[in-house]
């Protein structure tokens, strides 16, 4: 049974694969919605994975969410002897400590036994706030180590449960709404086609810079984020899906 539920998954990275014209997949058994030990198996995937791509010196950008905290916890060093640092991709985007991208660097650093840099920066940010901190020298430094990172690591999550688990403004709220966003990725919100609907001004990765990056990975599952993979993959730039089943047949039930 074991053996057949293992070539059940190949099919459906298959189908997974074609419908949403990612490089590679990893589907993992199980519902990250249900059960958090799908969210550990994701990042040991993860893990697994960057152990094969790693280099020494090579820089890691690290979104936040629960997802990407489950790595952390996982986090085992990558390599024998090579450093590698970890960064947060962007500001802090209205989550709680432990899901913030500054903390899961920190964790995963300990984990691997590699270097971190923080980012301190408060968002949204306003135009003027914006360009002071740019040009602030210690920022502007681990600025520029986050754009040029080898590898980032990201979460998708529904656009409606992000806006409220960030406390968005009433105002925006509403933009989305009306804008019929479907998915949240990086602090962009998008709709279903993959357009983007919705900006958190904030530093550090911009969409656009994902081109120039050598891995972008994504981890995200639950029957709940089936529609919102699909919509960020649209048009989003990703490299390698990981996810689990639950999510996998709910991208392909949606049209
Ligand atoms: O807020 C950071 C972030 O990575 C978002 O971009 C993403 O939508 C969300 O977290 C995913 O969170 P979780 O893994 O908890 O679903």
């Amino acid at each position: 049974e074991f053996m057949s539920e293992i070539a059940g998954l190949n099919v459906l990275e298959k189908q997974i694969k074609d419908k949403l014209h990612v490089k590679d997949i990893i589907i993992v058994p199980g519902n990250s919605d249900r059960y958090e030990w799908v969210k550990q198996e994701m990042g040991k995937a993860c893990i697994a994975f960057l152990k094969k791509v790693i280099k020494a010196n090579h820089t890691i950008a690290v979104t936040g969410g629960t997802t990407m905290a489950a790595v952390a916890e996982a986090m085992t060093p990558l390599t024998k002897e090579d450093s590698y640092l970890f960064v947060p991709a962007r500001g802090g985007i209205g989550e709680k400590a432990e899901n913030q991208a500054n903390t899961i660097v920190a964790e995963m650093a300990k984990g691997a036994k590699g270097d971190y840099r923080l980012l301190y920066v408060p968002d949204p940010l306003s135009e003027s706030a914006y360009q002071t901190i740019i040009n602030e020298p210690t920022i502007n430094e681990t600025l520029n180590q986050i754009k040029g990172a080898n590898v980032i690591l990201h979460g998708i999550g529904d656009a409606f449960t992000m806006a409220e688990r960030r406390k968005t403004p009433e105002s925006i709220a509403k933009k989305l709404k009306e804008n019929k966003a479907v998915s949240e990725a990086f602090g962009y919100y998008f709709n279903a086609m993959g357009s983007i609907v919705h900006k958190v001004r904030t530093v550090g990765i911009q969409l656009e810079d994902l081109a120039s990056i050598d891995y972008v990975i994504t981890i995200a599952g639950g029957e709940s984020k089936g529609k919102a993979i699909a919509s960020y993959f649209q048009q989003g730039k990703s490299d390698l899906l990981i996810t689990d089943e639950a999510a996998a047949k709910q991208i392909l039930r949606e049209d």
